[in-house]
């Protein structure tokens, strides 16, 4: 039976179990998003909470992205698992420490399936992944906009809390 399922398939085994670790990856980030953006949100951060409201649903997006796709090559998308996400964080800082460490962990998965479809000749998963290999790249320098502006506005001034606030979410404006 599974060798009659792969003939409709056009999907290397191992490249189809890539894309399904990825599909988790990314439904796991909406929901560390979310966490992050109820956080920010019952601390008084409204502009940051809001910002990352919006990364939640980008990367639920990005998960039905790569699930519709390995449908669409005939292999087998698995719903994945619902992970515990981290719901407390010690400063505004540390959620965005957090938030640029899993865009990291997210290239590197990307990175990953780019080099197996090299190895497997998967010419069309390779050019469907450029899609997110530019929205990482783009994704990380946000993240990294964001920590740089913690080193321009003393968090633990008079106002640096409420202007850190408006100016990290000006990075998701101008996306
Ligand atoms: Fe879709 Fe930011 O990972």
């Amino acid at each position: 039976m599974k060798d009659l399922l792969r003939t409709n398939s056009s999907l290397h085994e191992g490249i189809e179990k890539l894309l399904n670790i990825q599909a988790k990856i990314e439904s796991d980030a909406s929901n560390k998003y979310l966490a992050m953006a109820a956080w920010l949100d019952r601390n008084g951060f409204a502009n940051t909470a809001d910002y990352l409201y919006k990364q939640a649903e980008e990367e639920r997006e990005h998960f039905l992205k790569v699930f519709k796709y390995i449908t669409e090559m005939g292999g087998i998308a698995v719903t994945p698992t619902v992970s515990e996400v981290q719901q407390e964080f010690r400063s505004m800082k540390e959620v965005f420490e957090i938030a640029l460490q899993n865009e990291i962990t997210v290239t590197n998965a990307v990175n990953k399936i780019v080099a197996k479809c090299r190895t497997e000749n998967d010419y069309a998963t390779e050019e469907f992944m450029m899609w997110y290999v530019k929205e990482q790249r783009e994704e990380e320098k946000n993240a990294r906009r964001a920590l740089e502006l913690f080193e321009l506005i003393d968090e633990n001034s008079g106002s640096g809390k409420f202007e850190l606030d408006k100016e990290i979410a000006k990075i998701g404006a101008i996306e």
